[in-house]
């Protein structure tokens, strides 16, 4: 059942190039330039017209609801916010009619975001789903939306999910896009093609996991990691930290790199790897030279950088490289090394892997 893996979360990583391409099969066809997703083409007029967005998920998936929140508004051009389920429902939001709830839920089950898409589907919004468990609760209480088909997640800790997540909101911010004509029509087919490829690159990825292994074994005894990203990436730098606190119990947090210098930075010493989020992009500069910063109090620096990236490379005391993707898509690839990185340090440490303590699948509680 493991498929010939040691544990569930590893056969799921490695999984992703096929549940990528499968969350792809049908829908996207970069040759003619199209993006079939009948759940929500059937809503585009009010997604294009909702005041805004809201995205309500916990976890992992309100990671991806945070990615989401950059390329809608990159490339809709429409006002988004992200809400962690438990506090949206429990203050009382303002929802006006019009207002387009999107749920991300890879069980379906989870008790907050339920509660919460019900409470605005009373107040009369639209609620789209983006769930992976087909017919489950947040399936069947949504207007609309779109499956994530990446198959059933049997490790706690999501991993193909997430990869999913990240393609259909892509998706969907695309065809929007194309529909509003806010997206011009060369970067748009660009981005499908960039899709298109992301399967064949995340197996290049997994290819190169024994060199993640190795820098496991390095920092499997630190105390603390510190993940910094900026952009679409600063969500995997969160992601990344989660991850490798719920599968090796090491304390973790992400920030957005910039914020290190309003706090996290006293934290740093030479016992303290942090790990960049430093894919090429138009923030790249930037966290170069947010490196520098962390290189000059003796931090250990492990970036996860674009292949070929020798100015990035230099600044690093490991790195692993990702290949060359345009920004929007990056974090389907970043988030990968980071996902082996906690599993393997996680295995080092002798953690259950894939139940680890204190945790469930799905979250049915309030
Ligand atoms: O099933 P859901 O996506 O609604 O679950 C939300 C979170 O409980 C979930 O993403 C959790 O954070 C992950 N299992 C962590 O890896």
């Amino acid at each position: 059942e493991k498929g010939g893996f040691d544990h569930f979360m590893l056969k799921e990583i490695f999984e992703q190039p096929q549940t990528i391409f499968d969350c792809m099969r049908g829908r996207l066809n970069a040759v003619n330039g199209t993006i079939t997703m009948a759940g929500i083409q059937q809503y585009a007029e009010q997604i294009i017209n909702a005041n805004r967005i809201i995205i309500i998920a916990c976890g992992t998936s309100w990671h991806a609801g945070l990615v989401a929140e950059y390329i809608f508004e990159e490339l809709c051009r429409i006002n988004v916010e992200v809400e962690y389920a438990s506090e949206f429902r429990y203050r009382n939001p303002i929802i006006n009619k019009g207002d387009v709830i999107l749920a991300v839920s890879q069980s379906g089950e989870t008790a907050d975001t339920l509660v919460a898409i019900e409470k605005a589907k009373e107040k009369g919004a639209i609620i789209l789903g983006v769930v992976n468990v087909v017919g489950s609760s947040i399936a069947r209480i949504s207007h609309g939306g779109a499956y994530t088909h990446a198959g059933p997640e049997i490790g706690v800790a999501s991993t193909k999910a997430f990869t999913a997540q990240l393609v259909v909101l892509t998706m969907i911010a695309l065809k929007i896009a194309y529909i509003k004509g806010s997206i011009d029509e060369n970067r748009y087919k660009k981005l499908l093609l960039e899709l298109d490829a992301i399967p064949e690159k995340v197996a290049w990825i997994l290819n190169h996991h024994e060199q993640i292994k190795t820098i496991a074994q390095k920092y499997k005894d630190a105390r603390d990691f510190l993940y910094l990203g900026r952009g679409y990436n600063f969500p995997v730098a969160l992601e990344g930290a989660l991850k490798l606190k719920e599968i090796s119990y090491i304390h973790a947090e992400g920030y957005p790199a910039a914020e290190m210098k309003h706090g996290p930075i006293a934290l740093v010493d030479e016992q303290l790897p942090v790990v960049f989020i430093a894919s090429r992009d138009a923030f790249h500069e930037k966290i170069i030279s947010n490196m520098q910063e962390i290189k000059a109090r003796k931090g250990k620096v492990i970036g996860i950088i674009t292949e070929g990236d020798e100015t990035s490379k230099a600044l690093c005391d490991d790195f692993i490289s990702i290949p060359e993707a345009d920004e929007i898509v990056a974090p389907m690839l970043a988030v990968v090394p980071l996902q082996l990185l906690s599993y393997y340090i996680g295995v080092a440490k002798d953690c259950n892997v894939d139940q680890p303590r204190n945790l469930a699948k799905s979250v049915t509680v309030e």
